[in-house]
Order: structure tokens, then sequence, then C-alpha cells
């Protein structure tokens, strides 16, 4: 199959593609979708298909307009206008009972489904020009970090799908903020740039953290959400995150740099005295510029062909929480914390 690269205004050959049951790479403000109809068990099995996605891992089902949830779930809970008016369209993907009319492949077989409205223009228009809402996981092989450009799903799904998209780079950078609203008390399954806190104060109470946002799923446990079981986001070196300051990360890069190919993952303002390749974080406090660049630095570690990448660990406040989720998980959850004595 010959993938075409789209521009951003080629929306109806997009939607054409889709209402015939076709995969297109699509531009969110957080990452790139790969799309299908998401009332087509045929076209939504596709997807599955190009990325190699385990097919217990379920979806998220993209909607442009509010009325469109009525449809795809089984009843919509009041707080839900509530968080749609706060969030919507926006980085948050809302987790309730689903309806008949989703498929089960859509869901991977459970009576729950996860809906979101992306803020991206170009998003938006193609979920119009299509007429049927979208299931769309990250365009990203399965268990590579997730592409933020079209260049990164052509890196990964050329000859697999049938078009991409190009809508610019991702404003964001990492993926939604999942919670859910179908345990007892709603409950975060996935940090994002929307932060617990802030959906605590639409919410008026307060929103559990599932287990699976901190740590490792062990072997036997049923998540609440799928897809926080897998290894993800990890390019192809050694993602190690190193908690320290400048001098003791400098320090400890270094030595590891007379050993072997290394990188480093490094704030813009300490980037002087590296003794291996450097990648930029963006600036110590800008955790949003932290979020912006994960994904495609840890790309760029797969270009350098380096065999560890150590990454300086970042502040885990605002969307610095999701950044360190998605380290943690390309890095097997673990953090080296250096004190000075480890040298
Ligand atoms: O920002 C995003 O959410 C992007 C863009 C394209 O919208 N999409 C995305 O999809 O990140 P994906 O498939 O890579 O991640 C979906 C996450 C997975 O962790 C999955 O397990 C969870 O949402 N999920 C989907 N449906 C669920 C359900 N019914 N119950 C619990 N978790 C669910
Ligand atoms: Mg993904």
């Amino acid at each position: 199959m010959k993938t075409r690269l789209l521009k951003s205004e080629e929306i109806k050959e997009a939607g054409r593609i889709l209402r015939n049951g076709g995969l297109v790479g699509i531009p969110t403000e957080t990452v790139y979708g790969l799309a299908a109809n998401a009332l087509s068990s045929e076209a939504v099995l596709k997807i599955f298909e190009a990325k190699g996605r385990p097919d217990d891992n379920p979806l998220i089902v993209h909607i442009a307009n509010l009325d469109e949830i009525d449809d795809l779930v089984a009843y919509v809970p009041p707080v839900v206008y509530d968080l749609a008016k706060a969030f919507w369209p926006g980085p948050l993907t809302i987790v309730l009972e689903k309806s008949d009319i989703i498929p089960n492949e859509v869901t991977a077989g459970l009576d729950t489904v996860a809906i979101r409205m992306p803020n991206h223009k170009v998003a938006q228009e193609i979920i119009r020009e299509a007429g049927v809402p979208l299931a769309a996981p990250s365009a990203n092989t399965s268990g590579r970090p997730s592409p933020t450009t079209a260049q990164h799903v052509m890196e990964d799904m050329d000859g697999r799908i049938d078009a991409v998209i190009d809508g610019g780079p991702c404003s964001v950078g990492v993926e939604s903020t999942v919670i859910t609203l179908c345990t007892r008390k709603p409950k975060l399954l996935r940090p994002g740039k929307i932060t617990p806190e802030e959906i605590s104060k639409v919410l008026g109470t307060e929103i559990e953290i599932d287990d699976a946002v901190f740590g490792e799923i062990l072997d036997g446990e049923i998540p609440t959400s799928p897809g926080m079981k897998y290894k993800h986001y990890s390019p192809k070196a050694n993602v190690i995150i190193v908690d320290a300051d400048s001098d003791d990360f400098r320090n400890y890069v270094n030595l590891k740099a007379e050993k072997g190919k290394v990188a480093a993952i490094v704030f813009d303002e300490e980037s002087k005295g590296f003794n291996c390749d450097i990648l930029f974080f963006g600036k110590e406090e800008d955790d949003l510029a932290h979020a912006n660049t994960l994904f495609s630095n840890l790309r760029k570690c797969d270009e350098l062909g380096v065999d560890t990448v150590f990454v300086h660990c970042p502040s885990a406040e605002g969307i610095g929480f999701a950044v360190i989720n998605r380290l943690l998980r390309a890095a097997d959850f673990e953090i080296l914390s250096l004190g000075g004595d480890e040298l």
C-alpha cells in the first residue's frame, strides 16, 4: 500500500478514505492519531494490524460536537457536561458505559468506551467530513514513542495506512489525560496536560489516582486501563532517568560516555560540557517544553544509534506528572538518584 502525505487542506480526501473504511494519520493537539471509522469493526481491526497493537488494549473514540456523545454511551452522567464545559475541546478523555453501536473491537471487549473531543481544527474538520466518530490510538508502532509530527507517523506507518494529514507539530506533545467515571469514585487512569487537581475542582470531589499511573502492573493483576500494562514509548536505546543536580548529572553521563555510545537529554541551561550527543529538553522550569520535546527526543536517540540515553529527571509539576509517567514506562519504572557518592 502506498501511504499518501496529504496537506492540511485535503480534508475531503481524508473524509472519503475514512468513510470507505480506510486508515488516516491525523493531527491532534496531543499526538498524531491513527484514525478509522469507530462504528466499523472491519475498519477498526485494521488499526490493530497496522500498529501491531495487542487486541486487549481499547481505543479512544473522537468526536467533534458534544451531542455526538449521546449515541455512543449508555447514558451521560450530568458531570460530563461540567467536564466538557471546562476542558472540551481539549486533552481530556472520559471513560463511560458504552452503547450497543460501539463495536467490541473498539473497547477490546470492555463494556466501557473512552471518548474525547480533540482541540485541533484539522482533527475536528476531518471528524465532521467523515460523518462518523473516529477511533484513534496514537499513530506509532506499538511500543514506540508516540508521534508528534506527520514525519514521525510516516517513519512508523509508511506502507501500512492510506494517508497521513500534515497538520504541523502537536502543541501539547503527550497524550490526553484519561479518567473513568465508571468506578465507584472518578479515577485518573493516565496523566496528561489536564491535571488531577484541575479535574477535582470541576468535579467538586477528589479524584483517585489508579495504581498503574505510578508503577508497574504485576502479572495477573487486571488493570483498569489495559494500555497501562505495556512497555511504552521506548526507543531502541536503554532509557535511564537520572535525578541529580546539573553537575552530578553531567559528571555521571561523561563517565558513562567513556565506556559506551550514549546520549543525554538535558535542560537548555546546562548544555555545556557534555562529552556525548545531547538533546534539548527545554528550560528546566518549562514543563510544557519537556512535554513538547519528549517523544521527538526519544525518536532522535534511534537516529543517533546510541545504546543508552540518560534523561535529566524533570519536575513533576503541571504536565511534568505526565512526562515522568511516560519516562517511567520507557525506563522500566526506575529512577536513578545521585547524591554524589555514586560517582
Ligand atoms: O491524546 C490522546 O489520547 C491520543 C490522541 C490520538 O487522541 N490517543 C491515544 O490513544 O493516546 P492510545 O490508544 O494510544 O491510548 C488510549 C489509552 C490506553 O491507555 C487505553 O488503555 C485507554 O486509553 N483506554 C481506552 N479505552 C478505555 C476504556 N474503555 N477503559 C479504560 N481505559 C481505556
Ligand atoms: Mg498510544
